[in-house]
Parts: structure tokens; sequence; C-alpha cells
């Protein structure tokens, strides 16, 4: 993977040099700290949302020291409406980390300040090359994002395969440290590409220098880069029905008139231990005999129910079983009634 791309730092920079950003109230410093800060606020935040926040922040805390020194609860107040309030206290500690590990003195290595509490493999990457000009690679959302789209890379970011590979084209990517090109400027540019024109909706990328050569949009397929999250597993639920019948009669019940399957009949359900019990208490019914049906699943939209149908051969003991929820019906008329459909389904096979 030697050659990605070798015009790909070039094109991003000078496109920076002409639209990116270059005054922000962390830019134009060497200062690890103000870095530091400002690059933890601009985790899932972005840049118009943080620019206040940074300043009372520097305001009230200029150092690393103030921060050390400051309670936690001081820390948090600055960070409040600012979301993500592990942010907050991981920074927190991390000063305190560096005053009493590091001797007050702010870790010079991407690889040291990967070690501080909060800080990821990206974020320690930018705050080296920003102020250290160290030479290594990020990879935020933003990033894998951009990377994803021009070179066609498929699956889930969050995927460890995938994070690999755009770990692996990030790395490959990082101008020469010989060269023209500046690791600050680029690794600035590269998030504000990502940020600001290879957005995530509806990218600008009649404003990218990168899209002659992007896979996604070549092909006609940018929103299909980068794949989504995998939708999660579909809870399971399950449920004992029980199908009480007397001759050829079943039990129905209906259901409350709010939520799921509101209003209409179904068989009722069962979670207890004695099912002699049950049937007598609930239904006034004697069961005679009972065996468990094949079971079967329905599929909603957010879960899957797994029903286990137990059919339970009963006697009727006096009038009490019926009532305005509850009918006994024959099977054919209860096919005709409001039923959902694996209520139907059941009823058709008994
Ligand atoms: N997101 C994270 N760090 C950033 C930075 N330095 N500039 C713009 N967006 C960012």
């Amino acid at each position: 993977m030697d050659s990605v791309d070798p015009g790909f730092a070039r094109k991003l920079t000078d496109w920076h040099r002409l639209h990116g950003r270059h005054d922000l109230p962390w830019q134009r410093t060497r200062d690890p700290y103000r870095i530091w800060v400002s690059e933890i606020m601009l985790q899932q935040t972005q840049v118009g949302a943080v620019v206040g926040y940074f300043q009372r922040f520097l305001d009230r805390f200029p150092d690393l020291k103030s921060l050390a020194l400051a309670s936690e609860d001081d820390v948090l107040r600055l960070w409040s409406g600012l979301g993500y309030y592990a942010r907050a206290r991981n920074l927190h500690k991390a000063a305190r980390t560096i005053v009493v590990d590091h001797n007050g003195r702010f870790p010079r290595s991407a690889e040291a300040i990967a070690g501080l509490p909060g800080i990821g493999r990206s974020t320690a990457a930018a705050i080296a090359a920003f102020a250290f000009g160290e030479s290594a690679a990020i990879l935020d959302g933003n990033v894998k994002r951009v990377l994803a789209r021009r070179f066609g890379v498929g699956g889930f970011p969050g995927v460890a395969a995938v994070e690999k590979k755009l770990w692996e084209i990030a790395t490959c990517l990082l101008p020469p440290t010989d060269g023209e090109v500046r690791i600050e400027s680029y690794t600035q540019a590269l998030m504000d590409l990502g940020a600001t024109v290879c957005t995530r909706g509806q990218p600008s990328c009649g404003k990218c220098p990168l899209s002659a050569e992007c896979v996604a949009r070549g092909t006609g397929r940018i929103s299909e880069f980068p794949a989504p999250r995998p939708k999660k597993a579909t809870p399971v639920r399950e449920a004992t029905w029980l199908v009480l019948r007397h001759r050829k009669r079943v039990l129905l019940e209906r259901r409350p008139s709010s939520g799921l399957w509101g209003g209409l009949w179904v068989f009722p359900e069962y979670a207890g231990k004695s099912l002699e019990y049950h049937c007598r208490a609930q239904y006034s019914c004697e069961l005679a005999r009972h065996h468990v049906l094949p079971g079967f699943s329905h599929a909603f939209t957010h879960f899957r129910l797994e029903i286990r149908p137990v059919l339970c051969e009963v006697e009727i003991r006096g009038t009490a079983a019926e009532s305005p929820g509850r009918v006994w019906l024959e099977t054919g008329e209860a096919i005709d009634s409001a039923v959902p459909v694996p209520v139907r389904k059941l009823l058709l096979q008994i």
C-alpha cells in the first residue's frame, strides 16, 4: 500500500490553505494544554458549539496546574451543556496524572499522550501533531468517512477489521517528514474536509479536492460509504399461550386498548408454575389434560416473539369463566374474530 495516492496530502493542504479554518481560538499555538482541551471538546461536538466553552474553560483554567488543582465539580460546571461528561472527568483526572506522574510536563509523544485517561490513539496523534509536529495518523469519525469514501472501503468502520484497514490507509497517506507538507496543516486539513465538505448527509463533492479519485463518487455510491452500523440482533421475548379448550370452544381474551395488539383477541398468557392452579384460579376451569404444541415465532419491528402454545383440555366450573374481556368461541368463529396473525395461525392448527 505504498502509493495509495501520492498526491493526497498535497491536494488536501492546497485546498485547506484556501478554504480551511485558520483562526479558531485553539489554533496558532503550540501549547499542548490548549490543544488538548480543544481536541477533547471537539470530540463528537461541532466547532461552533465548542468555541464559547473553550474560551470560558481557558479563562477559568488557563494552564494544566490550575485544572489539576480544581475540584471536579468546578470542571463539570464549566462543561455543563457540552455533554459527554466523562470527557470532563477524564480531562481533570489526566491533568492530575500529568502533575503527579509527569512532573507537570505534558507528555511529548503520541504514544505517551495515549496513555492518559480519556485520550485515544487518534486524539493523541492530533495533539502530538499540532503541539510537537509529530508525524502520526489520525482516524476520528470524520476521517473514517473521508477515507472510506475516497478508497471505497466497505464495512462498518466500528468493526475491528475495517478500522484496521482504515488505520493502514491513514498511516500510508501521511506526508513524508522531509517533504513540503507539514503534518500540522495536513492533520487539520483532513479534519476540516471531513467536517465541512465530505459531510455525512449531503457531501459537497463539487468543492472536494479529492473528488476526481474518489471511489464512492466515481462509482455513484456515495451514500454507501461508510457502511452504517449493523442493526443490533433483534431482541427476543418468549410467551406461553394457553389454548383453553372446552369441547369445541376456546377461550380468548381482549388485549388492553393501547399497546401491542391493542383491542385484539388473543390466547391467555401464562407465566406461573402450576397450570392446574392457574386454570382454576384465573379461569374457573378444571384442567383435564394438556400437551405442548409446536412453538413458532412472530416478528415485530423491534423484537421477535417466541410463542410456546399449550393446549389445555378443560371443564368449565359454573359460568364465571366468561366476562366482558373474555369469550369462549368455536374455533371457526374465533378465526373470524379480531385476532392477530399468530393467534389465527394457531387456531388453524388445532
Ligand atoms: N475535530 C476534532 N479535532 C478537530 C480540530 N482540531 N478541528 C476541527 N475539528 C476537529
